[in-house]
């Protein structure tokens, strides 16, 4: 199996380093629209075709994987899959719902893998995350907030809900294995006049769990954090903090029985905090690394097509509350497989 990567901008330059290292010289081609980095791309990659042409591409390879801007990713997957080719798209897998869906229905009528980057769910920390909620060592989950916050890069083609919550609402869905049944968002054009660069959303999970994601490109600090509140512990993943990405608190309140005059008492516990050693693993190689093997195997891949659009339905619902003011919005429910 040979590929091509179309698109060598910001994060292009991160994939071919992982593509290159992993499918050697199965990394046939790469596709710019841009002479600037199909000149830095030529001077990095001596054996792979550097073009501006995709469709010479696409008759010579069968896997591709898109790393252009966000409203180009349908139309690009689309003709892809439909030039029969197994495709790997970066976040957002689409700009609607509705291309989303008909890009997982495709890649199933045509028997072709489709995978969508979403990074963080082979990252070591949020899989150890998962481990830790599913084995039920935190009790019930009673709510979990994020923030991806830093000063940069500023986007003026999607707001910063589109550019960087994928990775939220993925890592949220992930952890808990569902989709939310609404949003609540809130946010702020500073920058531009056309789209949003901080904001707040509200994500309503089964069962009464919570999600709040922040998202900013306006924020003094470099910071991605996510934490997860437990009935019985805490956890708190911090991708900033290189010796103790991921901490494990032994805290919680414990309601105890009530008094007299039938108030409830809690005790608070404040017990140990325990690090847990990760793998030292890249998690975009594990990405494409998966990829590779779904290509080669035909397996389906754990981030498909259908992952990708439940995530794009809650970008979609978020820009409708947007629209409205925050209000409370159903985030359209999607049976893919
Ligand atoms: N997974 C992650 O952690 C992560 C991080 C950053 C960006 N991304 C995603 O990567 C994608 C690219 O983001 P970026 O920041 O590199 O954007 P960018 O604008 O820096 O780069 C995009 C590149 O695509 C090229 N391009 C545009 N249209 C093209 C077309 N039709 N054919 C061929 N080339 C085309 C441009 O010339 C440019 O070089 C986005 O989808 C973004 O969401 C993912």
């Amino acid at each position: 199996m040979t590929f091509a990567q179309i698109g060598f901008g910001y994060w292009g330059p991160n994939l071919a380093r992982n593509l290159g290292a992993l499918a050697g010289q199965r990394f046939r081609y790469l596709v710019d629209l841009s002479p600037e980095r199909r000149e830095k791309a030529a001077s990095l990659y001596p054996h792979v075709t550097i073009t501006d042409d995709l469709d010479a591409a696409l008759a010579d390879v069968e896997s591709v994987i898109i790393a252009t801007p966000a409203a180009t990713h349908a139309p690009l997957a689309r003709k892809a899959l439909e030039a029969g080719k197994n495709v790997f798209v970066e976040k957002p897998l689409a700009l609607s719902t509705s291309d989303a869906v008909e890009l997982a229905s495709l890649s199933e009528t045509l028997n072709k893998v489709l995978m969508v980057g979403h990074t963080f769910e082979f990252n070591p920390a949020v899989r150890a995350m998962k481990e830790i909620l599913d084995a039920g060592d935190i009790g019930d989950v009673l709510y979990l907030h994020s923030q991806r916050l830093n000063l940069g890069r500023i986007q003026s083609d999607i707001n910063a809900f589109w550019s960087i919550g994928p990775h939220d609402v993925s890592i949220a869905n992930y952890l808990l294995g569902a989709s939310p049944q609404w949003v609540s968002a809130r946010g702020a054009r500073y920058l531009n006049s056309s789209v949003e660069d901080v904001m707040f959303v509200t994500a309503g999970y089964p069962g009464g769990v919570l999600a709040h994601m922040h998202v900013s490109w306006l924020d003094p600090s470099k910071t991605r954090r996510t934490t997860v509140v437990g009935s019985k512990k805490m956890l708190v993943y911090d991708d900033m903090d290189a010796d103790a990405r991921l901490k494990i608190f032994d805290k919680g309140a414990d309601r105890l029985d009530a008094d007299a005059y039938g108030a409830y008492q809690y005790r608070l516990r404040d017990g140990a905090m325990h690090v847990p050693s990760l793998p030292m693993v890249e998690p975009l190689s594990t990405e494409l690394r998966h990829f590779i093997e779904c290509v080669d195997s035909g397996a389906r891949p754990v981030v498909d097509g259908w992952n990708g659009v439940r995530t794009v339905a809650v970008l979609e619902a978020v820009d409708e509350s947007l629209r409205q003011g925050g209000a409370q919005v159903d985030v359209l429910q999607v049976d893919g497989a």
